[in-house]
């Protein structure tokens, strides 16, 4: 009776683990976005829109990407993108402090967070002394003639990742 009975629990058991892993397949499936979402995931950026001094505001995957030309006067940082001789900041949007979107203050060639008074240098690194805890994340972009195209891990930005220059 008892062996009938540990029989019983052991194909209940599996039962409930067949479907416990058919269910969380199923959810990875639903939660996993279609292959025609992940192909628009990038962004193609035409730089030659650019112009010094005043920064695009392009999106993202849903977030907001700073593209910014730097002039003569804005100084060199390793996070700057080099294409064609030009140099830009790019950068998501979002105050690594608590998320608001920062502004950017061309007077003061600076990216200002108006929630909490973060500030962000012309290469999105958080100046000392403010709630911001980290630069500006880089987004995955890869360099494409005069094109950047976010969403795409090129070369220029793995080896920014590579020395931990993204955030
Ligand atoms: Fe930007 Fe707090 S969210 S300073």
């Amino acid at each position: 009776m008892s062996t009938r009975r540990d029989f019983m629990g052991m194909a209940l058991g599996g039962f409930t683990a067949v479907g416990a892993i058919g269910g969380l397949y199923a959810a990875k499936r639903t939660w996993d976005p279609l292959p025609s979402v992940k192909a628009a995931g990038s962004t193609v950026v035409d730089l030659s829109e650019a112009k010094e001094g005043e920064p695009i505001v392009e999106k993202w995957r849903g977030k907001p990407i700073f593209v910014l030309k730097k002039s003569a006067d804005m100084p060199n940082n390793d996070r700057d993108i080099v294409v064609k001789g030009a140099r830009y900041h790019v950068s998501i949007a979002l105050c690594t402090h608590l998320g608001c979107i920062p502004a950017y203050k061309k007077s003061e060639k600076k990216f200002k967070c108006a929630c909490h008074g973060g500030e962000f240098d012309t290469s999105g690194i958080n100046l000392p002394g403010l709630p911001p805890p980290s630069p500006l994340e880089i987004p995955p972009f890869a360099i494409e003639g005069n094109t950047l195209l976010l969403g795409s891990e090129g070369p220029e930005y793995l080896k920014m990742k590579k020395n931990n220059l993204i955030a």
